[in-house]
């Protein structure tokens, strides 16, 4: 069993799409197993982006991340941060597949609706980043 961080961003959120993508998460049999609507700060959307430090679009991600509610989530099943990756599609919207998250719901390469963790290493880190508000400790 493996665990990965699900994230619906603000432009999802906005645009009434948790629900539809959180029927896509358990359609595809992956398991919600924590699950917080949080509006992150700007210097806590940095922080969690902090491995982007340095790159042009950091700035307007941190704008962007904090600029209204995002739906926190952790995903559980065999190969989830696989699947959960899968699921969404590529970062950019124009490069996505057909029947992803990102190809049918996804603005742009900013404004692309979801996020997941990319490693097992960064799926510790990601789910120990949010541990607070989804409840894990403390
Ligand atoms: P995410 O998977 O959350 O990881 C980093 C985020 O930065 C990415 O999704 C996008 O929301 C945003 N972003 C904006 N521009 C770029 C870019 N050129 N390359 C990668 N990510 C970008």
């Amino acid at each position: 069993m493996e665990q990965t961080l699900m994230m619906v961003k603000p432009d999802a959120v906005a645009r009434n799409l948790v629900g539809r993508i959180l029927a896509r998460v358990e359609e595809s049999g992956l398991r919600v197993i924590r699950l917080r609507m949080v509006h992150l700060q700007a210097q806590e959307a940095r922080a969690f982006y902090r491995v982007h430090e340095g790159r042009p679009f950091l700035d307007a991600l941190v704008a962007f991340m904090s600029s209204g509610p995002i739906v926190v989530g952790v995903l559980e099943g065999e190969d989830a941060i696989r699947r959960w990756r899968d699921l969404m599609g590529a970062t950019d919207p124009a490069k996505a597949a057909e029947g992803t998250i990102r190809k049918d719901f996804a603005e742009n390469i900013e404004r692309n609706s979801v996020h997941g963790s990319d490693a097992p290493e960064t799926a510790r880190e990601e789910i120990a980043f949010h541990a607070l508000s989804l409840g894990l400790r403390g």
